[in-house]
This record gives C-alpha cells, structure tokens and sequence, in this order.
C-alpha cells in the first residue's frame, strides 16, 4: 500500500492530491491548522469508504516545534512514504513574526519544508519511488534571496518577502539533493497554473478581489494537480524535476545555483538549532 503525507492538504492542491491518492488504495495523512477543514478531510473520506486509510494531524506549520512533532505523528502513522507533498502557504500582507522569532512566509515556504524534507528522508528512502513535490514559484526568476535580512525585518513588503521566499523554496532541492546524492528520493519542485485556492486567508479588500479574480480565471484545484500527479505517478529519469505551469523549467537558471543552494543550507542549519541540524544529521534525515 503507498503512503502519502501531504503537508497543507485539507484545502486547495493539496486536498486534490490526498483525495487523488485516497482513491487509489493508499494511506494518506495530511496536515492543517483549522480544525474543521480536517473534520471535513476526514468526513468525505469515511462517506468514500476511505475512512481507515485518511489521517488528519493538527498543527501550524509557522511553529518550528509543531514540524517536529508532524514528524514524529507520521513515524507513528507510517514505516516508510512515497510521497510527501508541501503545499502549506499563507499570504503575508503585513509582517508577521513567529513565536520563533522567523518572519511568516519563510517559514511556510522554506523552514517548514525545509525541517519535512530533510527529517522525512529515511521514511522515504524506505518507499516506493519516493518523491517531495513542492508547489511554488518555480521558474520565476524574478529577485533573489534576501541575503542580508532572511527575516525581512526592515522596509517589509509583502511582494519582495514572497519573492525571497521563493527563491529560497527554488533552492531547497538543490541543496536536498546536494546532501543526499546518494538517495532515490526525487525532488519536484513547480509552479501550478493560477488555481482557486481553498483558504483565501487575505483580509479583505483584498480577499473579496481575489474571490472574484478566482471565479472569472484560475482553474480549479482538482484540474490543476492533474499534470502534477501524472508526473508523480510516471516520474522522468532526473531527480530535481521542474515544472512551471506544466513546461520543464531548466535547471541551469540561476535561480537553482549551486552554491547559493549550499550558501542557504548553511544559513539555514545555522538558524535552526543546531544540535538538531549539524550536517551529519541532517544527511541521515533524522
Ligand atoms: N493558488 C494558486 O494560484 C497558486 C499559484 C502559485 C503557487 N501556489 C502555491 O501552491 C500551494 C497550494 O496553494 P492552494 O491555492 O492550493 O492553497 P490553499 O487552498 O490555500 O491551501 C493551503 C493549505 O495549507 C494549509 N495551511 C496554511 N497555513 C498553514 C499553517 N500555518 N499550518 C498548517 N497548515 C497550513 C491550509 O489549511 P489551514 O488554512 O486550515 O491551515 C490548506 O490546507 C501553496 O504553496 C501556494 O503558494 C498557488
């Protein structure tokens, strides 16, 4: 039976994939932070006769404590993953600082994926053409990394703190596979059309324009995850893939440089607490 951990799968891409893989026979967990959205999870699963197969674990992924902890939910859940999927994001339009101290976008678009790929690695070297698929930016090549100020603690703007982000986001496969060269895990990292998003977290004005936008153009979910889950399940032979609205994306960009990949990883390791993220750790995924 394939086993399926899905990072921000209560809502949106996420959901269209746990239920994807809920019907096809596999044992499917997913995180959240509302508790009724896992309710719902776990409600149309049982109405599908899926209901011993659905897991739904509640955290808020902002927390670095609570990825963790998901990590240890699922070493409880499941002896080994086929796939993992991060799909948990949130729009900042004001700062917003963690109890970490780490500014919220980063967190959800690298921390949070950083501590799941890099901790879930054994469980995944253990299935079945094991994959981390990360949806973002991927092949925008727009900004760079904020270097200087990963926390966006001077002048915030909402756009160029979800750029940086991003960037970092591109560059976590690369340093993934960077310090595990020898694993079978592969790294899809892409870019999915302009889909009608699940939450729509936004304040308002700004959450009312993005109903309307969504109604009259963006795809819905389940049709936008279509190509993704063909990729998952029929994987090319390279281990970063990339996708950007359903066009490899070339990975020569200098948005997947190598030795800015390195030059994050170390930023990162030193960010996180170190006795958790020395290199040898973290190259044993624990
Ligand atoms: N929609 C688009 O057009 C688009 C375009 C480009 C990239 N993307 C990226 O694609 C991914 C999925 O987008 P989507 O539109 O499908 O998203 P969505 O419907 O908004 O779903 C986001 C998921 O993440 C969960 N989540 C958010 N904050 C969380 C937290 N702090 N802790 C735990 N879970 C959290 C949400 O549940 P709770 O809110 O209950 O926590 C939900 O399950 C995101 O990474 C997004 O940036 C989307």
């Amino acid at each position: 039976m394939r086993n399926v951990f899905v990072a921000g799968g209560t809502t949106g891409m996420g959901r269209a994939i746990a239920d994807h893989y809920l019907g096809q026979g596999a044992r499917v967990t997913v995180v959240g932070s509302t508790p009724s959205r896992g309710e719902r999870f776990l409600a149309d699963a049982a109405a599908a006769g899926a209901g011993d197969r659905a897991s739904f674990v509640h955290a808020d992924l902002l927390s670095i404590a609570e990825n963790h902890r998901v990590v240890e939910e699922l070493r409880a859940r499941h002896d080994s993953l086929d796939a993992v999927v991060l799909a948990a994001m949130l729009p900042f339009v004001k700062r917003h600082e963690t109890a970490d101290g780490f500014e919220g976008s980063f967190v959800l678009y690298y921390l949070s994926r950083f501590v799941l790929s890099y901790r879930l690695t054994d469980l995944l070297e253990r299935g079945d053409a094991p994959i981390i698929t990360s949806i973002g930016a991927t092949g925008i090549t727009k900004g760079d990394v904020n270097w200087d100020d990963l926390q966006s603690t001077r002048n915030y703007s909402a756009v160029r703190t979800t750029i940086s982000s991003g960037r970092a986001n591109d560059l976590l496969g690369v340093h993934y596979l960077q310090n595990h060269p020898d694993g079978r895990t592969k790294y899809l990292q892409l870019r999915p059309p302009y889909t009608r998003s699940g939450t729509n977290h936004l304040p308002q004005p700004y959450r009312a324009a993005a109903s309307v936008l969504a109604r009259l153009f963006a795809t819905p979910p389940e049709r936008s995850v279509r190509s993704t889950l063909e990729l998952m399940d029929h994987q090319p032979p390279e281990r970063l893939v990339l996708r950007a609205v359903d066009k490899p994306v070339d990975p020569g960009l200098a948005t997947f440089d190598p030795d800015k990949a390195r030059r994050l990883y170390d930023l990162t390791a030193h960010v996180l607490d170190p006795t958790r993220w020395s290199t040898d750790v973290s190259r044993d995924g624990r």
